[in-house]
Parts: C-alpha cells; structure tokens; sequence
C-alpha cells in the first residue's frame, strides 16, 4: 500500500504540474491563431478585391502587377500558418517528452519493486495500466486546450468585424413619424464622416411641405451626405434635423424611410425578375400597378424587349441593365412607393437627353404634392424648381430661384454659362478650387 500511495503522489504531481503548462502555452497559442486568423481574412478581402476589379485589372494590362500583389498577402499567410504551425508542433513535443519520461520513470521504478518481490505480478500490471490511462488522459485534456486556444484566437478575429456596434438604433421610445406635409429642416447641422474632416459646419437649411428644390455644388461638396443624413443613414454630430417638426433621431427609422423615397446615385438591383425588383417599392402593389410604374417611368419598352420582359432575371445570368436602364427601374420603384418626400441624387444622370425629356415629364407629375430635393450636375433639369441651393464646401452659398440667381450673377450664373449644351464640366474638387465659388 506504501508503494502505490508513493506512486499515486508522483502521478498526481506529474499530472497538476503538466496540465497547468500545457494550459499557460496552450493560452499563447491564442495569439498565433488569431493572427493566421487575420492574415487569412486579409487574403480572401486582397482576392474578392482583385476578382472583383478585374475590369480594371484588364483595361490597364496589370495581370502581373495584379499577381505579385496578391503574392506578397499569400506570403503574409503562409508565414502566419508556419508561425502557428512550429509552435504548436512544439507544444506537441513538450507533451509527448513529459508523457514519455514519467511513463518510463513509472514502469522501471515498478519493474524494480517488482523485482525486489515488493508487488505481485497483478499489482504491478493494474498500477502500470492505470498511469497509462491518466497520463493518456492528461495529453487529450491538453490536447483540448490547445484546440479550445486556436479556436479562441480564430473567433476572436471573427468576431471583431460581427459584433461592432449598430451605427445609428432607433431610441427605446421611438415614435412613428406622422407626415403632414413633408417639410425638412436642417437645424446647426454639424457633420463628418471621419473625425476631423467635416463635410457640414453649423449648416441650417429649410424645406417648406412641398417645396421642390434642386441642390447644386461641385463634386464632394457634400449633396449626397445632406440626402443620406435625411434618411437618417448618418447621424449628424451636433444639430437636428426635422421633419414636419420632429426630430428624426426621435422616430423610429422604419417610419422614417417609409415617408422617403430615394432614388440613389448608383441604383442596385436584386438579382430577382424586373416585377420583383419594381414591385420592391410597394410589395402589394398588383402586376397592373408595377407596369403602371414603369410605364411612366420609362421602363416598359426595353422590358418588353427582354426575352422574359417582366419576368426577365436581372444579373450575371439573366438581363444586364445599363446605368440609365437602372435608373428608370429605380425611378418605377419610387412611383409605386409614392412616399411624401422623394430624394433624387442625379437621378437622371445617365440618361440620354430624348429619354431624360420623357422622364422629366413623368418625374414632374411624380412630384405633385410632395417635397422634392434634386441634386444635378445639369442645371437645365433644375432650372422649373421652386429654389436651388448652390453648396461649397459643407456650405450654402447661395439659395435662391433660377431667375434670381442668374441675376445675382454669382457662382450659380457662373455654373450656367460654363454650360455647354446644358452640361456642367464635371471639374473634380482640386481644380474647382481655380473657379473659387466662394469669392
Ligand atoms: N461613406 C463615406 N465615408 C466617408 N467619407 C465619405 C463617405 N461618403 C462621402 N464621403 C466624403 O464626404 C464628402 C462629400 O461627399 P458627397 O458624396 O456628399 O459629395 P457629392 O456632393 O454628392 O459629390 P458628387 O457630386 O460627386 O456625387 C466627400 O469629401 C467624400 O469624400
Ligand atoms: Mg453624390
């Protein structure tokens, strides 16, 4: 009995002392996880990207620049995978070394008492076969740690991009805003995108129920922020926006977007049938409807020359569409929604000037009764509106009718007259700042 309480004592050691190094390297394994973890993330974003891109990969000949750039992440990945790699294989060593050695130590201190007839053959066999099995035991246990690290350092990775917090939540007592009118009010609107580089200053702006303006400014002067913050997509740092008097961060966003319709700069479909991706802005609308919308809109005659006409399948493998093509899409959807508020972020941007006529007609129609807000870069599509606001740089620099304006001869005249055609030259920021809008 005195031999196998000493035996008991040295396993029991043996087995605290391993499980507890096994567990404080098997924590460090965490870290290699992760980062193979990262660097495999990154590698399948480099891959999406180039794949993605491949249009331009192929218009400026860079399969090779294009090659060794997706080389140089693969290294990256490869090294990670090798770092986690060796270091647990050498944990794996440590195991089996201590498993070794104290099995060893066990069968030849017993083989001895054995042979000094201090235990019987049975004795020896039961105390032999038990050490084997805890030792066993304590290398899966380890084993398991090692695996639960890798795991933790793998979720870790994932679970940063997960669990990063909603942008904008509706407030626990959000209320449903009730559109009376559509009046929008920009109140001391502070906004950036990033700290630091402020895209709005203190910037105040007043939409009456039913007013139709059209908003005017270079090329990141911030006309598609001031539609985005209107849908509440952005929350301005400091300020209120309202909308017939209620402050959007108070309702709930559902109710919010319901009374807006929007007609993006670069409209998305659904890689569903044309009916579908109309119907999208009212689901209940009836076939008649949604060929109702996209009659006035456009739409109805290249749908009809689809091989499947409203039933045709948009994407890779079904009908691809031309920006214009998506627009009236768009603009049909914003007609069976036929939301109090339509925001139009250039919205018939690609359209050719016949097609742009038809549309305009339908588009001024659409707008009867409901606050309407423009932006172009063709000033002729804005010239009927009720005002036009003129932005430069997070500012209103001049608001006023297109009559008024013109008379001002300020940067409004200005853009007018550079007009060739009813275009403005799309001057990118740098060089607008030669025109100065400002002085
Ligand atoms: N999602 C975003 N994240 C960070 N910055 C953004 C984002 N969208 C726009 N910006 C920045 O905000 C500024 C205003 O952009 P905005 O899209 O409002 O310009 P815009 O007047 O609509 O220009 P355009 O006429 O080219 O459409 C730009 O400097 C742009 O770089
Ligand atoms: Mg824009």
């Amino acid at each position: 009995a005195g031999v196998n309480a000493k035996l008991a004592l040295v396993l029991g050691i043996w087995i605290a002392t391993y499980v507890i190094v096994s567990f404080a390297l098997a924590q460090r394994c965490r870290h290699y996880a992760r980062d193979y973890a990262a660097a495999r993330s990154l590698v399948s974003g480099k891959i999406v990207d180039s794949v993605t891109n491949i249009m331009n990969a192929k218009l400026f000949a860079r399969r090779d620049y294009e090659r060794s750039y997706l080389d140089g992440y693969l290294n990256l990945e490869v090294k990670r995978a090798r770092e986690t790699f060796w270091f647990m294989e050498r944990i794996r060593w440590f195991q089996f070394l201590a498993a070794m050695v104290l099995m060893l130590g066990i069968i030849g201190y017993a083989l001895r008492i054995w042979s000094a007839g201090g235990m019987t053959v049975g004795e020896f066999a039961m105390a032999a076969s038990l050490s084997l099995l805890l030792i066993e035991q304590a290398r899966g246990l380890s084993r398991r740690f090692l695996e639960f690290f890798e795991y933790v350092g793998n979720i870790h990775d994932g679970v940063g991009v997960i669990v990063r917090p909603h942008e904008v939540v509706d407030a626990a007592d959000a209320r449903i805003l009730e559109v009376r009118g559509g009046g929008i009010e920009f109140k001391h609107v502070d906004f950036s995108y990033a700290a630091g580089k402020p895209v709005f200053k203190d910037l105040c702006l007043s939409i009456r129920p039913s007013e139709k303006i059209g908003l005017v400014g270079f090329s990141g002067s911030g006309k598609s922020t001031l539609l985005n913050l209107s849908l509440r997509l952005f929350e301005p740092q400091v300020g209120s926006i309202l909308i017939d008097g209620q402050d959007i961060q108070t309702v709930s966003q559902e109710s919010l977007r319901a009374a807006i319709a929007m007609i993006p700069q670069d409209p998305m479909l659904f890689h569903r049938t044309l009916m579908e991706n109309i119907r999208y802005g009212r689901l209940d609308a009836t076939d008649e409807e949604v060929i109702e919308a996209a009659t006035k809109a456009h739409a109805h005659e290249f749908i009809l020359d689809t091989d499947d006409g409203y039933d045709s399948l948009v994407g890779e493998r079904g009908v691809k569409l031309s920006g214009g093509q998506r627009q009236r899409i768009a603009l049909a959807r914003a007609i069976l929604k036929d939301a109090s508020i339509l925001l139009l972020d250039e919205a018939t941007s690609s359209l050719d000037s016949i097609t742009e006529r038809h549309i305009q007609e339908s588009l001024s129609f659409l707008m009867e009764n409901k606050t309407v807000v423009v932006v172009a870069h063709r000033l002729s599509t804005l010239s009927h509106l009720d005002r036009i606001i003129v932005f430069h740089d997070g500012a209103i620099v001049e608001d006023g009718t297109h009559r008024e304006l013109l008379r001002r001869k300020g940067h409004y005249a200005k853009l007018w007259s550079m007009q060739a055609g009813g275009f403005l030259p799309d001057i990118e920021v740098p060089e607008a700042s030669t025109v100065d809008l400002a002085s």
